[in-house]
């Protein structure tokens, strides 16, 4: 089956039908993902705190992006590869930006990068289109911002930032992103910005009226440590099979159950009567 492409995800909304889309870090995960037809998976630079353990995205570099991107596009044939624009990636100059954009494509094979931010985007976002690299944007409670938010607040519950979310979905329409995500904000700005866009809106934690839906994929198995968002549906309870499986691994090991003779490999009797 052909890898999706911007063209089916904007197809998706025309014909109203739902697009999926999960994060995934490394080969395996990837592969998984990609096996379940999930129309787009996201190298997001949530890898910051789901697998290197930092507090918040904002420490994630390029070159960590590049690196699991690489992996989790090796692992794919179906899904389209989204990755995500670090902090400070895009900020700085228009010409990092596109090279920046660039190097998620030609080092990590990704297919389109993501980057947050609305109307004081548009420029940078502008370049890299012109540099044939599809975007998707991203407004709302937007992680590399926390400093300035004070903390990971739901976005737009009053009328000027509601205004300001509605404003800079247009603006992310008119440059010419495929997809917007929509993070944290009201169920029903996300209803009226999804109406008002042409491109399809992909909603976490911003209700049921948007045209997809992302989740973070340790959250949504169930194998995160420390805490989930409320707007996270667990899918699977996967820690403590994991931990069950840890604790019998370590009990069999100590006891000497495993390994047993089926876990190794034979050697011919000759061999071993002339060693
Ligand atoms: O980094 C990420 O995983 C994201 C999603 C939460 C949308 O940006």
């Amino acid at each position: 089956m052909a890898r999706v492409s911007t063209a089916t995800i904007k197809e998706k909304k025309q014909n109203g039908e739902k697009i999926t889309m999960l994060t995934s870090y490394d080969y395996s995960m990837a592969a998984m993902v990609d096996a379940a037809e999930i129309d787009m998976i996201l190298v997001g630079d949530s890898l910051g705190n789901v697998v290197l353990g930092y507090e918040d995205t904002l420490p994630v570099t390029m070159d960590d992006m590049v690196h699991h991107t690489r992996a989790v596009s090796r692992g794919t044939s179906y899904s389209m590869v989204v990755a995500d624009m670090p902090f400070l990636s895009y900020h700085v100059t228009i010409e990092e930006a596109v090279r920046n954009a660039g190097r998620l494509i030609q080092e990590g094979s990704a297919q389109a990068v993501k980057l947050e931010g609305g109307v004081e985007r548009v420029d940078t976002i502008k370049a890299i289109l012109d540099a044939q690299i599809p975007v998707v944007g991203h407004i709302g409670l937007t992680p590399q911002s926390v400093n300035q938010f004070g903390g990971f607040k739901v976005q737009g519950k009053d009328v000027e930032t509601a205004r300001k979310a509605i404003e800079d979905a247009r603006a992310l329409d008119e440059a010419g992103v495929f997809a917007i995500v929509l993070e944290c904000v009201p169920t029903p700005l996300a209803q009226r910005i999804t109406q008002e866009v042409s491109c399809p809106t992909i909603g976490i934690g911003a209700g049921p009226y948007c045209d997809g839906q992302v989740l973070v994929i340790n959250d949504m198995l169930g194998i995160t440590r420390g805490h989930v968002p409320k707007f996270v549906k667990k899918f699977a309870h996967l820690e403590p099979l994991i931990q069950e499986a840890l604790l019998a691994y370590k009990k069999e090991v100590e006891s000497g159950q495993f390994p047993s003779a089926e876990h190794g490999f034979k050697m011919k009797s000759e061999v071993l009567e002339e060693l």
